[in-house]
């Protein structure tokens, strides 16, 4: 089998090995074999609703069980399950207590120091409930937003179920994000509390978290806020101001271990999540309770397989939608054990994932494509650090999410860190499917590096033209889901209108979700390879961008006239940031064009995070234009990945601009 891989295989699309399920793990599975699989594909065809009725009755504890399970009469408003009640916490906790696992560890918290903690089920309930009466002394109330803004923490998990325990709307936003982006989410959710830690550890280094709540919380708009509540993680000095912050610790002290969960109708918002769009702000994706814990709890068994004995592992931040369903709610609605890490995949050095899986004896672990990309050329670079020094052989299942895998590292992976015994479960989903969509089943579904192969049972994902007519096999189109299912994204907080133009355009029929990717099917098999997003939305480390975020946050800088944001391919986080920026001043060069492209990275690290600072800068007297003064980016993207122009250039207003723009600084 070839090492190398040509050009045509690095996105799948040319590639035919195939492994299929290890006879030992398909006959253990949930789902064992192509023919369960097709048979519950059939079952869901057969009658939808009867489908996830049964789904919701017995993966779920209903308080109240509903009646109906599908209401479509308000299209794409659906509702599921909505005249049931139940509670998230309750799911995710009590009813640990009362099936044998009150002592099994929930979580193993795998400190930034390599300091290790387990919290069991009955601890973990037990400090949920006392966090949810302090919540409730301080005045908060279901139907009221709180964001949070922690670190991976069990605090981070606690605060989150302490939340949906009293039927408070949680917004969780990453702590790498600037105190402006946090000041935007606080003031569209409308937040009563911010729920934070004074820093935040990582790789050695004590980060702010505290000082940039008191900067978004001193801006604007921020009034909502009655209660900052401070998690002491590392004791750093920080400011407090009297009769809004209260530490953690205090006000939990005392408080009862007992906490009756508030029941709350099916559809009632457990979070928001913001995430980028093309056009816009942030948009804060709205999660209703029961759907979505439904497929967090259901994609556990499905895809991870998940078995009482395994130790499971989600290395992403609760800051992200994958860290909510396979952190927060999946593993612990399915009683497994999970680690929780704090730290970062290169400290103390690059083999930090490899030791904690020997650590802790890890089964299941699941991670994104860059972190792999990375972990590759640090193990080329020193074998120290190479997966094959570690006894990784507890792994039984791995996994990739948040953006496509290549072929080459899917190779790697499977070889060094699942030594050729290992399922990998490619898993293409999205903030706004609350939990995965297309993805192999390891026990049944033959694997082909690159491709996250067929729609889990009851997703009707297909492919479409722009008039929304399904295109055959092996030839590409839109991504759709053409029937709504339990874990879709209820609405965008407090902007409907954009929810249904934007997730259900009137071109494509305004009746099946629009992905936002292109993809193609495989002319024999059907597996589905995504070709990546179709709108103005990067992914770079599997971190979803905005290139108008961006561009409006270079703008905002002084010397800034004009900027053009667009994505170019990486070796490592897939996709990188290039900006064409034009200044109100001479075009710089040399020296000074390097230092101007530093501070306005700064700059966008500052007005957004750091994780939205572009890799590379050029300046220009201009961008290329039509002669109605469009920008006309795709031309941006050849010179970006440093190709050449050969595109018609005829209706460019300024086709001499192109030699200038070919430069990096
Ligand atoms: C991309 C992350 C290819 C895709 C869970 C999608 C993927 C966006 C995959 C959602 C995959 C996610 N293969 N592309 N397995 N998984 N993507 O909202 O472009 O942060 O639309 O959710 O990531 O990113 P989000």
């Amino acid at each position: 089998m070839a090492e190398t891989e040509t050009s045509q295989q690095q996105n799948g699309l040319q590639e035919n090995r195939i492994f299929p399920p290890p006879a030992d793990f398909a006959a253990q599975a949930a789902i064992s074999g192509m023919d369960a699989y097709n048979k519950l594909c059939a079952e869901a065809e057969k009658d939808y609703e009867g489908f996830w009725g049964r789904m919701a009755r017995e993966t779920l504890d209903w308080h109240k069980p509903f009646t109906k399970v599908l209401d479509e009469s308000n299209a794409p408003f659906y509702t599921w399950f909505e005249d049931g009640e139940l509670n998230a916490s309750y799911n995710c906790l009590d009813r640990n207590l009362t099936n044998g696992n009150a002592d099994k560890v929930a979580i193993i918290f795998e400190a930034d120091d390599g300091k290790a903690t387990t919290v069991t089920y009955r601890q973990l309930h037990e400090r949920v409930c006392k966090f949810a009466n302090a919540l409730k002394s301080r005045g908060i109330k279901k139907g009221d937003r709180v964001v949070i803004y922690m670190p991976m923490s069990v605090e981070g998990v606690t605060a989150m179920q302490a939340c949906a325990r009293i039927g408070a709307t949680h917004s969780v936003v990453f702590g790498g994000f600037s105190a402006k982006s946090l000041q935007e989410r606080i003031i569209d959710a409308g937040a009563v509390a911010v729920i934070t830690a004074d820093e935040q550890m990582r790789g050695g280094k004590a980060l702010p978290l505290k000082a940039i709540v008191d900067e978004a919380c001193a801006m604007e708009g921020c009034d909502t806020v009655r209660d900052v509540i401070v998690y002491k993680r590392t004791g750093g000095n920080i400011n407090f101001q009297q009769g809004r912050d209260i530490w953690m610790h205090e006000l939990v002290d005392g408080q009862s271990a007992e906490c009756e969960p508030e029941w709350v109708g099916a559809e009632h918002p457990l979070f928001i999540l913001y995430t980028s769009g093309s056009t816009g702000t942030p948009k804060g994706v709205q999660h209703a309770t029961g759907g979505y814990l439904l497929w967090a709890a259901q994609t556990m068994k499905w895809t991870f397989d998940i078995k009482p004995n395994d130790v499971f592992w989600c290395t992403a931040d609760i800051g992200w939608v994958t860290g909510h369903t396979y952190i927060t709610y999946g593993p612990l609605a399915v009683g497994a054990t999970q680690i929780v890490f704090e730290g970062i995949p290169t400290f103390p050095n690059a083999g930090r994932f490899w030791e904690t899986i020997a650590k802790h004896k890890a089964t299941i672990f699941y991670t994104a494509p860059t972190a792999i990309r990375s972990l590759i050329k640090a193990s080329n670079a020193d074998e120290n650090v190479h997966p094959k020094k570690f006894d990784l052989s507890s792994l039984r299942l791995l996994g990739s999410v948040g953006e496509p895998i290549n072929p080459e590292a899917w190779m790697w992976y499977y070889r060094n860190v699942g030594n050729e015994k290992c399922p990998i479960v490619d898993t293409f989903w999205q903030t706004e499917t609350g939990g995965h969509m297309i993805t192999p089943l390891p026990g049944a579904t033959p694997e082909v590096p690159g491709s996250c192969t067929l729609p889990l049972p009851g997703i009707m994902a297909a492919i479409v033209d722009e008039a929304g007519h399904d295109v055959p096999n092996g030839q590409g189109g839109i991504l759709v889901v053409k029937r709504p299912w339990p874990s879709m994204l209820r609405t965008i907080w407090g902007n409907p209108q954009r929810f249904k133009a934007g997730y259900f355009p009137e071109e494509l029929g305004g009746k099946y979700y629009l992905a936002g990717d292109g993809a193609i099917r495989n002319k024999d098999t059907g597996y589905f390879t995504i070709t990546g997003r179709i709108d103005d939305v990067l992914n770079v480390s599997g971190h979803r961008m905005g290139t108008m975020e961006i561009e409006s946050a270079l703008v905002a800088h002084e010397l800034v006239a004009e900027a053009a944001v667009v994505g170019k391919p990486d070796d490592t986080t897939g996709e990188a940031i290039c900006a064409f920026v034009v200044l109100k001043r001479a075009r710089p060069s040399g020296e000074e064009a390097k230092q101007i492209a530093q501070q306005l990275r700064n700059w966008v690290a500052h007005e957004i995070g750091p994780i939205a600072k572009p890799k590379e800068i050029r300046f220009g007297d201009n961008l290329p234009k039509t002669r109605s003064g469009k920008i006309m980016r795709r031309l941006l993207r050849v010179l970006a990945k440093g190709e050449t122009i050969t595109q018609d250039v005829s209706t460019l207003e300024n086709p001499a601009i192109l030699e200038q723009l070919k430069e990096s600084t």
